[in-house]
Parts: C-alpha cells; structure tokens; sequence
C-alpha cells in the first residue's frame, strides 16, 4: 500500500487539483487508487467532472469510481472523519491512496503524515508561497526534512518573477523538489464546463507535467523503500534499478 498526504499551507495553490491529477493518473497506469477528500470545501470531485451537488456515493452509499478511481469524501461529522482516517490508515496492499488536506487544517495534517509514506506538499512560485513554507518548518527547516517532498504548481513561464521564484525555489529546496507543473487556465475552462481536463484539454501542459510528477514521485517512493530497505538489511529493486 501507498498512501500519499497532499497538503499545502497556503490555500489555493492547487492542493486539490494535483492530488486528482496523480489519482487519475496513477489509475492510467493500472493502479488501484481511491481519492479521499478531507478537506470541507469538498471541491475534489469537480476535477473528476461532477457538479458541486452531486454525491460521491451510489444508491448502496457505497463509495463511485470515477474516472477509475474510488472517491471518498464529504465527511460532514468527525465520527465519519475518523472512520475515513481508518480505512486510510488500512489501504489494502498494493493500493494507492492519495489524500486531500486542507490548508487550514494542522491538526490532520499532523496525524495523517504519521502513517502516510510522502508528505507532499503544493505550493506556488512565488514569494507568498516561499513564505507560507516557514511554517512547516518551525522545528526543522524545511531545506533539511527529507520527510517532505515539494511541488511548485502554476509556473506561469512567460512571466519574469515566476520563473524566477521558480529557478530560485528549486534550488533552496533541490532535496525536496520532485516536480513542477505549468499554470494554464484549461484547469478552470475544464471545471466551468463540469468535465474533467483530460477529456475537456488532452494536451494540456498539466497532464504532461502530472505525468512526470508521478515518475518523480515513485522514484521518491523506491528511494526511500530501499532507505529502509538497507535499515532492516533487506534489498527489493526500486525504480532507478528498474530502470537502470
Ligand atoms: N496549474 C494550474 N493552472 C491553472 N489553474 C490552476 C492550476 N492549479 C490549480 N489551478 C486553479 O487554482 C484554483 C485553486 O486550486 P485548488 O486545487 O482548489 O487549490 P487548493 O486546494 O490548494 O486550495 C482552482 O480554480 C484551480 O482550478
Ligand atoms: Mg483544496
């Protein structure tokens, strides 16, 4: 089992859009995968092309496939917050579970980052964004946890300073970087037109970006998995050997 915390400390950096994205990616590529969306906004069904009043369950309650991933959310009492932690917690092997956090909310960030294996954090290039990351790391800078991993969303390239908080932001964080994706407004058109932007923009920047993101993050993943791999003096092949 993979579970992977999405969480950004900044709203509106695009939290929600790229933990769809890699879900609907990671299902692409044969992954079983189910999307839980803890946050009360509950906008993460809109990137899978539902209408904000649509449910995410069927007539037995149980949780959709959309899109070949198994949505959970719009947990509305912290009883059914809690459950949703468990069967978080106990993602089937093999599984893939990826998991939406709100911005404001320390607190889950804090227990799901316990038990998930990357803290992925989304955050804009920019200065709003470099700054919003002090947070993380009251304790220890950010610069030197390798329990994070960053994405800079929304890179716009025909602007000067975004590219080059971009370059910068890289930089700083070259330990945690594991991909950037390209700001480009199909993200919203697709949204607007309740369909989801593989289908409503198949060429989008976005999808080739996730696409790379979701590399990067495996690798991550294989990385750290024969980290602890040598811990336990095991060896399994990770994706570089693979590869290699
Ligand atoms: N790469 C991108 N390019 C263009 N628009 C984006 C991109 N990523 C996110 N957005 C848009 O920015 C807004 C905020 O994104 P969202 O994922 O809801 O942020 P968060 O969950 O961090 O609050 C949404 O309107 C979304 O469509
Ligand atoms: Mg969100």
């Amino acid at each position: 089992m993979t579970i992977l915390a999405f969480h950004s400390p900044k709203g509106g950096a695009g939290n929600t859009l790229v933990t769809a994205a890699i879900a609907r990616r990671a299902a692409t590529r044969g992954r079983t995968v189910t999307a839980f969306d803890m946050t009360r906004q509950n906008s993460l069904k809109l990137f899978f092309g539902l209408l904000p009043n649509q449910s995410m369950s069927n007539a037995d309650g149980e949780p959709m496939v959309v899109r070949g991933v198994r949505l959970e959310g719009n947990f509305t009492s912290s009883r059914e917050r809690e459950a949703a932690i468990d069967r978080l917690r106990t993602t089937p092997p093999h599984d893939l579970a990826v998991v939406d956090i709100a911005s404001a909310d320390w607190e889950g960030r804090e227990r799901i980052n316990r038990f998930a294996d990357l803290s992925i954090c989304v955050i804009e290039p920019n200065p709003i964004g470099l700054a919003s990351l002090t947070r993380l790391g009251e304790e220890t800078p950010v610069t030197e946890r390798d329990d994070i991993a960053i994405v800079l969303n929304k890179l716009d390239d025909r602007r000067k300073l975004s590219r080059h908080c971009h370059r910068f932001m890289k930089e700083l964080f070259a330990n945690q970087f594991v991909g950037t994706v390209r700001r480009d407004e199909s993200a919203n058109e697709a949204i607007a037109r309740f369909e989801t932007l593989v289908e409503y923009a198949p060429n989008s920047v976005i999808i080739s970006d996730i696409d790379a993101l979701l590399d990067a993050i495996e690798l991550r993943l294989g990385r750290s998995a024969s980290r602890s791999d040598r811990q336990t003096g095991r060896t399994i092949p990770t994706a570089e050997h693979q590869s290699a």
